[in-house]
């Protein structure tokens, strides 16, 4: 926590600490052993599994991250000017690549003075951290490594704030979860703050399917990664070879589903949570839910959140959409 030594304009907090090791394994020990068994989607996203996520966003196959950034390039004057925030707090941030465009617009409004990144990766929060204060003279960065499901309280004060949340991140969370998420980010802002949220939309399920099954065996490599990430985390001896990846479109929940499927009947052990999982040939751990959504069911679920949309923006082959909202 603190100043960061050798740049006046940089604060990082870390939050992870404060998260309770107990309840992160219980966590993990509970999903694998219910049905569907499962591991939290959050753990992707170590320093590999965010630069993988990097490469996935170039993939041909891939469109959304694409199509969002090209949406963004269109619109963030208008965002920036409807707005007029001069903080940009980003949850779940990444490699703040679309950020750069918003910022820019920003700078051009002449409003631009801080930027909250927020993400669970703290190597990432501080090369983005570094970067950025080199390429916007003046600004101020105040980053947060964290769970934004968790930590969003530490998101820190500044002026007039403009909080984003991109890429369709909120699709991995059920309906439940994304209600109480969006309603806690409401409930975090003042009056004059706005909101843009990024949503991937319903569309040709090959398509779909094509973007999380791609021929460069990418989202394989980043799925798989959550493997690593537990053998890091609870001294599990999962054997990644012994998982393929599969990824399809469940059409009653709208939204893509990641598993990892073992290839053989097999024992995992997991000493950290006393466990030994044995999984039979076939049998599949679900790592990631990507809910896809239509401008109705967007709207209605901002508007329980206590929302209101402002504008709604998207493509011309409406493959993705940003809602601009505020506090009702
Ligand atoms: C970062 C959550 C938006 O759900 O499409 C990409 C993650 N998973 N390929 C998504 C992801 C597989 C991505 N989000």
């Amino acid at each position: 926590m603190g100043k960061s030594l050798d740049n006046p304009n940089i604060i990082i907090d870390v939050h992870l600490d404060g998260q309770d090791p107990k309840a992160l394994r219980a966590e993990i020990h509970d999903g694998l052993l219910s049905s569907p068994r499962r591991l939290p989607t959050k753990y992707f996203y170590d320093d590999r599994g965010s630069e993988l996520y990097e490469r996935i966003c170039e993939l041909p196959e891939y469109y959304q991250a694409r199509t969002e950034h090209q949406i963004l390039t269109r619109f963030a004057d208008e965002v920036a000017a409807t707005s007029r925030a001069n903080e940009l707090v980003e949850l779940g941030s990444g490699a703040a690549t679309k950020t750069r465009v918003l910022l820019n617009a920003m700078a051009r409004a002449e409003r631009l003075r801080f930027y909250v990144p927020f993400d669970f990766s703290e190597g990432i929060v501080r090369r983005v951290a570094h970067e950025l204060v080199n390429e916007y003279a003046g600004l101020q960065v105040h980053g947060v490594v964290g769970d934004f499901l968790v930590h969003l309280e530490h998101i820190p004060d500044g002026g007039r704030r403009l909080v984003v949340f991109l890429g369709g991140t909120i699709g991995n969370m059920g309906p439940e979860a994304a209600l109480a998420f969006l309603t806690s980010i409401q409930a975090g802002m003042a009056l004059d703050d706005y909101f843009l949220l990024g949503v991937q939309l319903i569309t040709d399920v090959d398509r779909l399917e094509a973007a999380y099954n791609d021929a460069a065996g990418v989202t394989a490599e980043f799925n798989k990664n959550i493997l690593h990430v537990m053998q890091a985390m609870v001294g599990a001896d999962f054997d990644p070879d012994a998982f393929e990846h599969v990824a399809r479109y469940n059409h009653e929940q709208h939204r893509i589903e990641m598993h990892l499927r073992s290839v053989r009947d097999q024992v995992v052990h997991l000493p950290d949570l006393n466990l030994t999982l044995t999984l039979a040939e076939g049998e599949e751990i679900l790592t990631e839910i990507s809910t896809k959504y239509d401008r109705q069911q967007t709207e209605a679920l901002l508007s329980k959140a206590g929302f209101d949309m402002v504008a709604w923006y998207t493509d011309p082959e409406e493959l993705h959409g940003l809602a601009l909202t505020k506090k009702s």
